[in-house]
């Protein structure tokens, strides 16, 4: 891995390039496997995230880790999760247009230096901000579109999941377009 990655992991604990800073337990970088061509992309940390300093590892991390199981996907082996956000924001709000672009810079680089052939952004947050500013999960997910050379999908936030389960066979369903998506472009993401 390139050194820049282990650099800017570490200055991350020191940013203070927002207010989030003050309230943060740890800065949250990301988990998987940085030679997966997959990277998984969600909100912001939340109280566990904070506290642990991994992406998703509280109930909705959890239900993530079920629904890619069934696709063959694993933070442990093939793929790359992180966040749009790598602080947690307080009470768990939506994290504010000014916290977002104080961080983007990070996740900027994180692309730059993995270099995903897919991305698949978790939630609304997440989606308006990588894919479309109009995005809307309940209409576009599963939806594949093309940006600078890579495949983008917007699915189903896992915490939305878990406050209304009768979409996860959609969900499901987008997670299947994914499987198949990284046989076609990237299969040997399967063989990590
Ligand atoms: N929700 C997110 O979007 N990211 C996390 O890491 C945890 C919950």
């Amino acid at each position: 891995m390139e050194q820049k990655w282990e650099q800017m992991k570490d200055g991350l604990q020191l940013c203070e390039r927002c207010g989030l800073c003050r309230t943060r337990i740890q800065a949250v970088w990301g988990v998987g496997n940085p030679k997966s061509q997959v990277l998984l992309i969600g909100e912001a940390p939340g109280r566990m995230e904070d506290e642990q300093g991994e992406p998703f590892v509280g109930r909705s991390g959890q239900l993530l880790d079920k629904m890619l199981a069934v696709v063959d996907l694993d933070r442990r082996k093939n793929i790359y999760i992180t966040n749009i956000v790598k602080c947690r924001p307080p009470e768990n709000r939506d994290p504010a247009p000014e916290e977002v672009a104080a961080c983007l810079d990070y996740l900027r680089e994180q692309v730059r230096i993995l270099s995903p052939k897919i991305i698949v952004c978790l939630g609304r947050v997440s989606a308006t901000r990588l894919i479309d500013p109009e995005f809307r999960v309940t209409k576009e997910h599963g939806r594949w579109v093309e940006k600078d050379g890579v495949q983008m999908m917007g699915t189903f936030h896992p915490a939305a999941l878990l406050r209304n389960p009768g979409s996860k066979p959609a969900a499901l369903e987008d997670l299947l377009g994914l499987r198949e998506k990284i046989r076609q472009l990237c299969p040997e993401v399967y063989e990590l």
